[in-house]
């Protein structure tokens, strides 16, 4: 059984900030039903299609690829599929999956109709990836048996199967790879509409009174992610539980989240000493992402997964082929004066 790790929600937290060292998130609040997925309107029409179009012709699924920054759904969009075909999920992982052979053990074990989730298929090996092409496009496993001029590959076939992949990073996804997938849907952040209301459900689900403009307040600094958003409803709920009787207003979610030094954007102690290494030690960029990284003690990954899309988003970053600048936007926010000409800036 080794080969098959369950990697998921732990293995997110070491490359995510925003949820390391917190604990596992309730797998309650997981929707287990497309119709219960909030938000990515358009995938979930298009997943809407993909599974009436597989289960007529009783075809095994597509295959399907997400990517898109972490905390956004991918993971919990896997088992939904699962669920809606009535099929097993074998979960997996690119790290985890070293050697071809390992890859050929999973995949022999598996039956017809299944789905072999590989989360972070960006990482999987060379070596990895030259049986997944064979599996996924001819339900095939091409075996080498002896070693030298003796050797000769047999061929097994194998059931028809399906592969979700999702990865943080499209672009390490190989060209082959990619084009096996038969289907590849970009999630994006949510809109706080869609946030406001999986705050909703899970505080439904986890007794948690929360006024309207609570709910506003979180949402607003959730980063449109709702893995974020549901770990400030967690500290939210600690801090109205222990300072203020329970009751999450405005206010309460304000204090709160201050406190734990989420901004009024959503940027905490990472995306500001990211901007602020840019913009006080390199002069707003342009600077390498390994130098920001090494200036702040991070790991470059995590910089790149977790805080740079975001800041992308808000228009703080640039991405410039000589590297990252600090926009105008980015000075504003954190209260120091833009240089309209090259030089150093000052604090306001
Ligand atoms: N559309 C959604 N509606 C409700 N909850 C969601 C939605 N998307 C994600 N979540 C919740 O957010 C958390 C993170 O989702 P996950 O699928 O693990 O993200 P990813 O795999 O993209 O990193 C999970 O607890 C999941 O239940
Ligand atoms: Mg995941």
């Amino acid at each position: 059984m080794g080969i098959i790790n369950l990697m998921t929600d732990a293995q997110n937290r070491l490359v995510n900030p925003q949820t390391r060292a917190d604990e596992p998130i309730d797998p309650a609040l997981r929707p287990v039903r497309l119709a219960d997925y909030i938000g990515q309107a358009q995938i979930k029409e298009n997943l809407n299609i993909l599974i009436a179009a597989a289960r007529q012709r009783g075809d095994p699924l597509e295959h399907v690829l997400f990517y898109g920054p972490p905390g956004l759904g991918k993971t919990t969009l896997a088992h939904i599929l699962a669920n809606e075909m009535g099929v097993n999920i074998k979960t997996s992982a690119g790290p985890a999956i070293e050697r071809a052979g390992d890859l050929a053990a999973i995949l022999t074990n598996l039956r017809a109709g299944d789905i072999l989730f590989i989360d972070e298929i960006h990482r999987l090996g060379r070596a990895v990836e030259e049986v997944m092409y064979p599996a996924m496009e001819d339900f095939a496993l091409d075996i080498m048996i002896g070693k030298g001029p003796a050797a000769r590959s047999i061929r097994l076939k194998m059931p028809r199967f399906t592969v979700i992949g999702a990865t943080t990073r499209l672009a390490l996804v190989s060209a082959p790879l990619r084009a096996r997938f038969g289907a590849v849907y970009r999630l994006d952040y949510y809109d706080p509409v869609a946030i406001q209301e999986i705050l909703r459900r899970a505080a439904g689900r986890l007794g948690i009174t929360v006024a309207e403009d609570g709910y506003d307040e979180i949402a607003r600094r959730a980063r449109g992610t709702p893995r974020v958003a549901l770990r400030l409803l967690r500290r939210v709920r600690d801090f109205a539980q222990v300072r203020a009787k329970g009751d999450v207003s405005r206010e309460v979610a304000s204090e709160a989240l201050n406190l734990l030094n989420v901004d009024p954007l959503g940027l905490d102690e990472v995306d500001r000493r990211v901007l602020l290494t840019i913009i006080e030690k390199y002069n707003g960029g342009p600077v390498g992402l390994n130098t920001i990284a090494a200036s702040i003690g991070e790991e470059p990954d995590t910089i790149m997964d977790v805080v740079e899309p975001y800041l992308l988003q808000l228009g703080f970053l640039d991405r410039t082929p000589q590297g990252r600048v600090a926009t105008r936007g980015a000075y504003e926010h954190l209260k120091i004066v833009f240089p309209e000409q090259p030089g150093q800036p000052r604090l306001l």
